[in-house]
């Protein structure tokens, strides 16, 4: 079964044919929200909108664990991950989309392990590709086949948020190698590796970072809606395209 976790700008997936839902516990608490399951095409798919169905759940109040858990429970492998970013790389403006392929964590103090605790055994993964190459391939390859372009490579910085970043910071981010910037990823990545879930993230390109493009000044927010419902069109054409 093929995962799908909604970011911003996406919290349902309008082609997809609905069965059931579910209200998940795990050890770990309550996910977002109750999981979605259905069909796309010829694929089994569970959906979760990771800031909750009402968009009310900030990027570091998000139960990470428990969403991965939940999806790993229902029966998924894979998880495709929708991410709404910043652009911090000169080769990318807003509606791009983007699979990243690597990521540096800015994060702090969020659960992003589920070996710690009394009595769990200290587990350290390998995560040099942090993004499951095999599940990435056929992202790029859905995309090629629908005509939608996306970046195939990006550096992907996580920012603890929910604040955005100042011109400074982004400068030290870009410095860093970083192409795009979002609040999320990074802690569901690792956690997916931990439980042995194929998770790739197709980031979507809302805004200029701060002090970039035309947000050299202030992030023009109001502007960030509309690109998202463009581009969150072409997100789920891909995504019709991997399940077919
Ligand atoms: N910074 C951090 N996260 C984001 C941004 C940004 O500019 N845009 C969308 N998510």
């Amino acid at each position: 079964m093929l995962a799908i976790i909604g970011g911003s700008g996406l919290s349902k997936l309008g082609n997809m044919e609905v069965t059931r839902r579910k209200v998940a516990r795990t050890p770990y608490g309550e996910p977002s929200g109750a999981l979605t399951f259905g069909r796309i095409g010829a694929c089994d798919v569970v959906f979760l909108a990771r800031h909750g169905y009402g968009h009310t759940i900030a990027p570091h109040e998000v139960n990470y664990r428990a969403n991965l858990w939940a999806l790993k429970d229902a029966g998924a492998g894979e998880v495709v991950s929708i991410a709404s970013v910043g652009a911090i790389s000169s080769t990318l403006a807003p509606g791009a989309l983007v699979l990243p392929h690597q990521v540096i964590d800015y994060t702090w103090g969020r659960h992003a392990t589920y070996f710690e605790g009394k009595g769990t055994p200290v587990n350290h993964i390998d995560f040099t590709e942090p993004y499951s190459r095999g599940l990435r391939a056929k992202l790029v390859a859905a995309a090629k086949a629908c005509g939608e372009a996306v970046s195939e490579q990006g550096v992907y910085a996580a920012t603890q948020g929910p604040r955005l970043e100042t011109a400074a910071e982004i400068d030290r981010l870009g410095r860093d190698g970083a192409d795009l910037v979002g609040m999320t990823g990074m802690t569901e990545a690792a956690l997916a590796r931990e439980i042995s879930l194929e998770y790739a993230a197709l980031a979507v390109v809302a805004n200029y970072a701060a002090g970039r493009g035309d947000s050299q000044r202030a992030v023009p927010l109001d502007k960030i809606g509309a690109v998202l419902e463009e581009a969150m069109r072409r997100v789920r054409r891909i995504i019709e395209q991997l399940c077919k």
